[in-house]
């Protein structure tokens, strides 16, 4: 996981905007089922804890950015949080089972006032951003002092028999999974853009750049998967 082992096949600046827009807008249909499959339905107890840590109290105003078709805003809703999903793609807001608000919009450019919110979550998405220290420069811009941030990402499990397990599952299963139930080519994207992803220790002192505190990274089932949770200064 790091950007200067980039394989230079993987896109870069509006090139890639445009290529993870349309990517998402085609597999939007299946999105939900092939996700419950590759994940064996963890992704459901990730969001869950997710939701927990943001530790905000009923009534919280929460945009869900990078939604996708609204997972995070259907638990942050029974959570009794008021969500407002934001997502580029037309394709998967369009495919969204919420009652959240929705907002078509690109999340490193997002069109709310200053320290408007009381938290944000973002799922699965770091790894599509052209610019991750713009997102969290943004998300410092727009979450209220004192306010929580939790994301979650994929990630490589640290001990080296899983981490060979978990390559395999990922680089050679999970395309089969997504050729067989949506599109070969997006599912082939999906292990390989795991190397956008920064070191997770630049990725946290990146946070605390941008003004976050209580920076936390919460690795779930057995590595898989991370969890950044931190606090606007
Ligand atoms: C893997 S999906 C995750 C969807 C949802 N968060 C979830 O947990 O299932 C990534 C989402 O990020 C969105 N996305 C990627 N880049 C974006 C950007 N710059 N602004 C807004 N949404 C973006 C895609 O359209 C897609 O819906």
């Amino acid at each position: 996981m790091a950007g200067s082992t980039l394989d230079p096949s993987l896109p870069q600046g509006e090139a890639k905007v445009a290529a993870v827009r349309a990517m998402f807008d085609t597999i939007a249909p299946r999105y939900d089922l092939v996700n419950r499959v590759m994940t064996f339905r963890m992704d459901v107890g990730w969001r869950k804890r997710t939701v927990r840590e943001l530790r905000l109290i009923p009534g919280a105003r929460v945009l869900d950015l990078a939604c996708g078709t609204g997972d995070f805003c259907r638990e942050l809703a029974a959570y009794k949080l008021r969500p407002i999903g934001i997502d580029l793609s037309f394709g998967m807001l369009a495919a969204a089972r919420t009652d959240a608000p929705l907002v078509q919009a690109d999340i490193l450019r997002l069109p709310v006032p200053d320290g408007s919110v009381d938290g944000a979550t973002c799922g699965f998405a770091l790894r599509n951003l052209v610019e991750l220290n713009g997102f969290f420069r943004e998300l410092a811009r727009v979450v209220r002092p004192g306010g929580r941030i939790a994301l979650l990402e994929v990630a490589e499990p640290r001990h080296r028999v899983l981490r060979m397990g978990h390559g395999f599952y990922f680089g050679k299963v999970v395309p089969r999974i997504g050729a067989l139930l949506s599109d070969a080519g997006a599912y082939r994207y999906l292990p390989k853009s795991v190397a956008y992803l920064p070191e997770p220790a630049a990725m946290l002192a990146d946070l605390r750049t941008a003004g976050f505190v209580d920076v936390e990274r919460h690795l779930l089932s057995t590595g898989i998967t991370q969890l950044v949770v931190a606090t606007r200064a």
